[in-house]
């Protein structure tokens, strides 16, 4: 690993779209860090093979193997802590985490949430928008607290809904966006620019806005 690289840690359930626009990021140079290792709560996650294609370290970590959900996520602590990890990744990852897990490493979290929060927090956030008329949808990264997809927003990137769209045609969109944004934020935090203090999300030196960075305002 050469100097300065901040290491990382990828967790996913599934696809694992976001996860390789991270690998050709890190591979491009374009991010400052080395995806140390990738950890899955699906044993089936297609990510896990995009992590081995590219020669990542990756555990899967299933739920019926621990009592309840506090000991598995003490068993990911602890794994991510001895992998000495400066900032996590959720990508995709579909399972709460829980709130000791989140003080231990409380401000070197971040996750991708597809909307536009602080609207539509939670599941089902396409056919959520798409049923209250929304005319537009998006992605927004965000550092993660114990609240679910509400903590400090970093980045976000706004789509169009049309009204002959169907949610796939949405979907398709967004995603588009979050293999675009997510690289951009990481690379950020790697190049040391971005921190989360006292809750606030801080680039070079300046509190985001609360809808995080806005290049046109
Ligand atoms: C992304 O759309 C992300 O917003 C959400 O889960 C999806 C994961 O997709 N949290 P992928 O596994 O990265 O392809």
């Amino acid at each position: 690993m050469k100097s300065g690289m901040i290491r990382m840690a990828v967790l996913i359930s599934g696809e694992g779209g976001n996860l390789q626009a991270l690998i050709d990021a890190c591979d491009s140079g374009k991010i400052n860090g080395e995806i140390v290792t990738v950890v899955s709560n699906k044993a089936d996650a297609y990510g896990l093979q995009r992590a081995q294609q590219a020669g990542i370290e990756n555990r899967t970590f299933l739920r019926n193997a621990y009592a309840d959900n506090q000991t598995m996520d003490l068993a990911i602590a602890d794994y991510l802590q001895q992998c000495k990890v400066d900032l996590i990744v959720l990508a995709g990852y579909m399972k709460i985490l829980t709130a000791a897990f989140i003080q231990r490493f409380s401000d070197r979290i971040l996750n991708i949430h597809p909307s536009l929060l602080p609207k539509y927090p939670g599941l089902d956030t396409y056919r959520r928008a798409m049923e209250a008329g929304d005319q537009q949808h998006g992605t927004t990264v965000h550092f993660v607290n114990e609240e679910v997809d509400a903590g400090a927003i970093v980045l976000q990137a706004k789509v169009p809904i049309f009204s002959d769209d169907q949610v796939e045609d949405v979907v398709e969109r967004v995603k588009a966006q979050e293999l675009q944004i997510y690289p951009l934020v990481v690379s950020w935090f790697a190049q040391g620019r971005l921190q989360l203090l006292d809750g606030k999300a801080w680039l070079d030196g300046e509190a985001l806005p609360p809808n995080g960075y806005a290049a046109d305002e």
